[in-house]
């Protein structure tokens, strides 16, 4: 009781701190982890939709070598900002596409892992799929000699699997523009995979269906690849999304065609298109779309379907001002549309406008966000509104149903603020069960910081992708010098323990001792609700502190130093 007051003060000061600086989360007992920084403008109150936030930043500029690196991977977040899992170390190279889902009945994660063309956009490598233990179920490379690309994997209820693959092949592009030398041109297919087995149930390739002629970036501009080479192959099409209706057939977006296009599951054969320059519906007032991606079925209701799709409306480098661009809307934005077979007329049925966040810089009439590559729109579970992911320009915004932005981050701060980039991003519910040691760190502050003359431990856990714990039970060891009857000094140890509610990724607490009181290890345990123990940690000794600080960008993130934050010290 004598520590009531001090208690309360230092519960005061980590309150203000914990407002100040939410989203960067830093964690003592995990020094070797480097997850996103998120940077939230439109914080969630109640009318954000349940779950965790699927991303996976990446970024194509080098850091100051005096700064820990961000570390490249998928990452689960919670809606404050604060780390869930870092599959930093799970998943390697470039990753993308990181999704829960069910497959034989079980949730499951899958993420694309491999390298990234960043020039030609597209990825080489396979989908790995891993259990709420954080082990691998499956690998998926393509069927046949393929290399499947990073773009679309999707898990239909047949537990087949729907991804890509970007193949440059030659061909005579006379006809198209090409000289001589320019005879190479990328054929984009899709594979439908048995995930068991790995047998190819459906493959498609856009040169056996598709002429060239519908692309919007013509080969003698050069924009998706010169076509001089395999590895400048003419991208004229680019499939960017697959999904499989109820009826068999696929729903299809490429991004160089502008063009959504229904493909027939028996023969391949093209049933409709939806925009670009051979649309068979008639479009209404904002239809029009361009440089697409991320094409769902809403509404599969035979003769008058809802799609959904992110509307980039910009093709261009990501580094801007390349003079390059070409334009179809000023701005980017999530839409639905109602396609009216009878009419033959697609409408708008609504659209996500970019939320007006302050965008330092930004002149009066610039595109609020004018997304160059990459995003996703997904439709969140019982009319529970949107979830947008702005690609190339590293933000997200969730709407609710209204179309009322409840959520906005920039997946990045500071040095970092418009340097990464997202190629989708979701919501969804997720248990896991860490397949890791609890980690912990304690540490022995100066005896001088404590008015009283009291020694302070403070100690922190976290537990990598673990979403059961409730609560953590602390123990510590205390020797005490003692002089025995017959005069002899020596130690006697003791071990006490105090149970802390869970807070976030990182749990910490603060042990107040008299001085001639040595806490010399610790341990903690993870406790589900009912006070069961699902993992124990290793017990540590207790370092003594040593100077901490912060870099002058407020972005922390100094080698060996402490990121703050989520402290919630109790
Ligand atoms: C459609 O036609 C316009 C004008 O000829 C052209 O600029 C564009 O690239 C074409 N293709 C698409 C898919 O927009
Ligand atoms: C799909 O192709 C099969 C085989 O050619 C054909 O019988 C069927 O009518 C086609 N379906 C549609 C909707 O075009
Ligand atoms: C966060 O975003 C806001 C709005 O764009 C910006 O003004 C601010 O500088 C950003 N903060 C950091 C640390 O990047
Ligand atoms: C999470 O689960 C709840 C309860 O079943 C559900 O209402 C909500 O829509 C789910 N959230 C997401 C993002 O799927």
């Amino acid at each position: 009781m004598r520590h009531t007051s001090s208690t309360l003060g230092l519960l005061a000061r980590a309150l203000a701190m914990a407002v100040a600086v939410m989203a960067d989360t830093t964690y003592r007992s995990r020094p070797d982890l480097s997850p996103p920084h998120l940077n939230i403008t439109i914080p969630c109150d109640s009318r954000c939709a349940s779950g965790y936030l699927f991303v996976s930043p990446f970024t194509t500029y080098g850091e100051p070598d005096d700064r820990v690196s961000y570390q490249v991977a998928p990452y689960i977040i919670d809606s404050a900002g604060d780390l869930v899992w870092s599959g930093f170390g799970y998943f390697a190279g470039w990753t993308g596409n990181l999704q829960a889902a069910r497959y034989q009945g079980q949730d499951v994660l899958f993420s694309f892992e491999g390298l990234h063309n960043g020039n030609h956009g597209h990825g080489h490598g396979h989908h790995t799929l891993l259990d709420s233990h954080y082990s691998v179920v499956k690998v998926l490379r393509a069927g046949g000699h393929h290399v499947s690309d990073k773009h679309e994997f999707a898990i239909t209820d047949a537990a087949t699997a729907l991804f890509q693959i970007y193949e440059p092949v030659q061909r005579d592009l006379s006809a198209w523009g090409g000289d001589d030398a320019q005879t190479w041109i990328v054929d984009a297919r899709f594979q439908e995979l048995d995930i068991a087995t790995g047998e190819v149930v459906f493959e498609w390739s856009s040169l056996d269906h598709v002429s060239p002629d519908e692309s919007a970036l013509a080969l003698p501009r050069g924009l998706a690849g010169t076509g001089r080479s395999s590895a400048t192959a003419w991208d004229y099409f680019h499939i960017n999304s697959v999904i499989k209706g109820a009826d068999g057939h696929y729903l299809l977006s490429a991004r160089h065609a502008s063009t959504v296009f229904k493909i027939n599951g028996t023969d391949g054969s093209v049933i409709w298109r939806l925009g670009g320059n051979h649309s068979d519906f008639t479009l209404g007032d904002g239809v029009r779309f361009g440089f697409q991606h991320h094409a769902r079925y809403v509404d599969e209701s035979p003769g008058s379907e809802v799609v959904s799709l992110f509307d980039n409306s910009v093709y261009g480098s990501e580094s801007a001002g390349d003079g390059n661009e070409v334009r179809v809307n000023p701005y980017s934005r999530g839409k639905y549309i109602r396609l009216d077979h009878t009419a033959k007329t697609a409408t708008l049925v609504r659209a996500l406008e970019p939320p007006a966040v302050a965008v330092p810089g930004l002149a009066q009439g610039d595109p609020p966000i004018l997304t160059k590559s990459q995003g996703s729109l997904q439709t969140l579970p019982d009319g529970a509104g949107d979830f947008v992911n702005w690609g190339s320009e590293g933000q997200i915004t969730e709407y609710d149903a209204a179309g009322t932005p409840v959520f906005h981050a920039f997946l990045g701060r500071g040095f970092l603020r418009d340097k990464l980039q997202n190629y989708r991003a979701f919501r969804f519910n997720w248990t896991g069960y860490s397949p890791e040691e609890p980690a912990v760190f304690a540490e022995q502050s100066s005896s001088s910081s404590s008015s009283s003359g009291e020694g302070t431990v403070r100690l922190f856990v976290s537990w990598n992708g673990d979403t059961v714990a409730k609560s953590w039970r602390f123990s510590w060891a205390e020797e005490t010098a003692v002089v025995d009857a017959a005069g002899t000094a020596k130690t006697t140890t003791v071990w006490k323990d105090k149970v802390v509610a869970r807070r976030g990724f990182e749990t910490s607490t603060r042990i107040y001792r008299p001085e001639e009181v040595r806490i010399v290890s610790a341990k903690a345990e993870a406790l589900d609700a009912d006070g069961r123990v699902l993992g124990v940690s290793a017990a540590v000794a207790v370092q003594a502190a040593l100077t901490r600080t912060i870099n002058s960008k407020g972005d922390v993130d100094v080698v060996g130093q402490e990121r703050l934050g989520f402290a919630g010290e109790l």
